[in-house]
């Protein structure tokens, strides 16, 4: 299970410092939440900050950006330019998806595709065989620190089905992330479902423990 921290919910007058604690604890994703206050109600960062974040932490992290915006379409290059490594981009924002996760893989980086938990699987499925990642949203985008919405079970089994069956007829692996409300207690069971990678904001950046002790009780209730 790869573990991607979200620096949404840490200090945001501290971004490398937050990026730096995830890195050190062993951690070599970074999730990079970019919302547009107009796809979402609530606005962050965009490629300035992140060719910032990109020069100061070195090329070593992995960038997996999630683009809560109206308009990647126009500019999901500028994202790739400013460091990113993969781009996630959700399909109610977007007009022509399958051209839009070509052109990303095209440009050199890694495709995903992102679904709220109001959107069928089906739009991404119909473009499964182009793209590396499907985000499934188990929050409503916009904030960190929501409740983890349990419906979104049948979504990911049927990811996880269609993807393995991609795979045994030679077909490209496609990683399925989840995103929204993952802490300790729920993890285990979203790895039985099928899940390879989770986004964790307010389960590791919070003010009851240290980045790499929050960690820790991840990694444990992973392993029984
Ligand atoms: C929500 C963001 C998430 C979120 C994760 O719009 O995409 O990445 O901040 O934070 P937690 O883990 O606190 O739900
Ligand atoms: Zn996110």
């Amino acid at each position: 299970m790869i573990i991607a921290p979200s620096i949404l919910t840490s200090d945001l007058a501290r971004l490398a410092e937050s990026c730096k604690n995830a890195i050190d604890s062993g951690l070599d994703w970074l999730h990079l939440d970019v919302m547009d206050g107009n796809f979402v109600p609530n606005l962050t960062f965009g490629p300035p900050v992140i060719a910032s974040l990109r020069k100061t932490l070195g090329d070593a992290p992995m960038f997996d950006t999630h683009l809560m915006i109206s308009n990647a379409e126009d500019c999901f290059q500028d994202y790739i330019d400013a460091g990113c490594n993969h781009l996630s981009v959700h399909v109610e924002a977007v007009t022509h998806l399958h051209r839009l996760v070509t052109a990303i893989r095209q440009a050199g980086a890694g495709a995903g595709v992102v679904l709220n938990p109001g959107t069928p699987v089906d739009a991404a499925l119909e473009v499964l065989s182009e793209i590396d990642m499907v985000l499934v949203m188990s929050v409503n985008p916009g904030f960190g620190g929501q409740s983890f919405i349990p419906t979104v079970e049948a979504k990911i089994r049927r990811l996880r089905a269609a993807i393995d069956a991609q795979v045994a007829a030679g077909g490209r692996p496609v990683q399925i992330q989840v995103d929204g409300g993952v802490k300790a207690h729920n993890i285990a069971m979203l790895r039985d479902w099928g899940v390879d990678n989770c986004v964790v904001g307010s389960g590791l950046f919070n003010d009851r423990a240290s980045v790499q002790e929050n960690l820790e009780v991840i990694q444990a209730a992973l392993q029984e």
